[in-house]
């Protein structure tokens, strides 16, 4: 079934990508980053939705053209169905059930996360099953057992904010802007001395995370030390955000080990946009060399929000035998007829 020309079309938040996987390889994957955002502090939703609109189309030119392809080869059409910004969503996904209709191709709505926790397999070096992953994104941070392409095992969940948000509420505080993450990575760089002692949170279900007392913590410490955060002297920045960076990835990386005491897994696999971290990929290395695991993270081109991982999870549920009317499964509904097990 590697034979077939694969549309992956995602729209569910700030990035419009559009990608193609032509006979098992990737032969495009366009992304193109909604930086706008940035001047509002975080993501409008209604600007969101009028930017994809106005680039999927030529995105999709563009991944023809360099694919070397017509739209009349396109076999499979897979456009992110959930969850997302829902405008935002409704834009990717009536594009591509329009085309679905009009080539009369098949549809494959897919799940946003379930997209990310296949990206692994983008890579040169892919995960093996049983495999531990560990989700990090802007809206969720899982701990799961991926079996095989239709059996999820969830092992823990954030039950506040997830990873990518706490990285950017911290850097709202700090004043540094989003999105937060790759901000507060850049402030932290090369700092290593003198951390401040931040709190790792204690869940109930010890694969839980929890993040909203971190960034209180921070808060306390803000206002404890300088009133309020405005009034931050810029060379502390470097400090507060290496401290709050080393406890978030700690948070992760507990968690992680916890997990690999108790179960047998073949490999590890970290995806989402926090995956980008470089403090967290070097802690999951040394924990990966610890317990004899193979590491699987996608390069950043694919840790981020990105089409590939959805034509790439959208073929396989169809070479699974799943069939999608274009009637059905249009988000919301997808969330609860979502293929993972949880
Ligand atoms: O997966 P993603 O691109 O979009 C969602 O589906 O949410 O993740 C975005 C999140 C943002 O919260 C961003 O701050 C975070 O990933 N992020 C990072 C880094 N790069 C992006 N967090 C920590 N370190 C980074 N280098
Ligand atoms: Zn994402």
């Amino acid at each position: 079934m590697n034979t077939l020309n694969v549309l992956g079309i995602e729209t569910s938040c700030d990035e419009t990508s559009v990608s193609i996987i032509s006979n098992g390889i990737l032969t495009s994957n366009l992304i193109s980053s909604q930086d706008f955002h940035t001047q509002y502090g975080g993501v409008v939703p209604e600007l969101s939705s009028r930017a994809h609109l106005q680039i999927v189309m030529p995105l999709l030119k563009n991944a023809l053209q360099k694919s070397n392809l017509k739209l009349q080869n396109i076999d499979l059409i897979c456009a992110t169905a959930g969850p997302g910004l829902v405008g935002a969503l409704l834009v990717g996904l009536t594009f591509a059930k329009g085309l679905s209709f009009s080539l009369k191709k098949p549809f494959v709505p897919v799940n946003h996360i379930e997209g990310h926790i296949f990206s692994g397999f983008l890579m040169e070096e892919k995960p093996e099953f049983p495999y531990l992953c560990l989700v990090v994104s802007g809206g969720h941070t899982l701990l799961l057992i991926v079996k095989s392409d239709l059996e999820i095992v969830k092992l823990g969940s954030t039950i506040d904010d997830a990873a990518g948000e706490a990285f950017d509420k911290v850097s709202k505080l700090l004043g540094l802007g989003y999105p937060g993450g790759p901000l507060i990575e850049n402030a932290a760089e090369n700092y290593n001395n003198d951390l401040i002692d931040f709190p790792v949170a204690q869940c109930k279900n010890e694969f839980d995370f929890s993040f909203s007392g971190l960034k209180t913590s921070v808060l306390r410490f803000i206002q404890k030390e300088y009133g309020d955060a405005e009034r931050i002297p810029h060379g502390d920045l470097p400090k507060i955000s290496a401290s709050f960076q080393r406890t978030a990835v700690k948070s992760l990386t507990v968690n992680v080990e916890r997990a690999l005491n108790k179960f047998n897994v073949n490999s590890i696999s970290v995806v989402g946009g926090v995956a980008a971290n470089k403090l967290l990929r070097s802690e999951l290395n040394r924990i990966s060399k610890k317990y004899g695991k193979k590491l699987i993270i996608p390069s950043n081109e694919f840790c981020g929000d990105n089409a590939a991982m959805i034509a790439y999870r959208g073929s396989r549920l169809y070479e699974n035998g799943f069939k999608f009317s274009l009637s059905e499964n249009a988000y919301p509904s997808l969330n609860e007829n979502s293929f993972i097990k949880l």
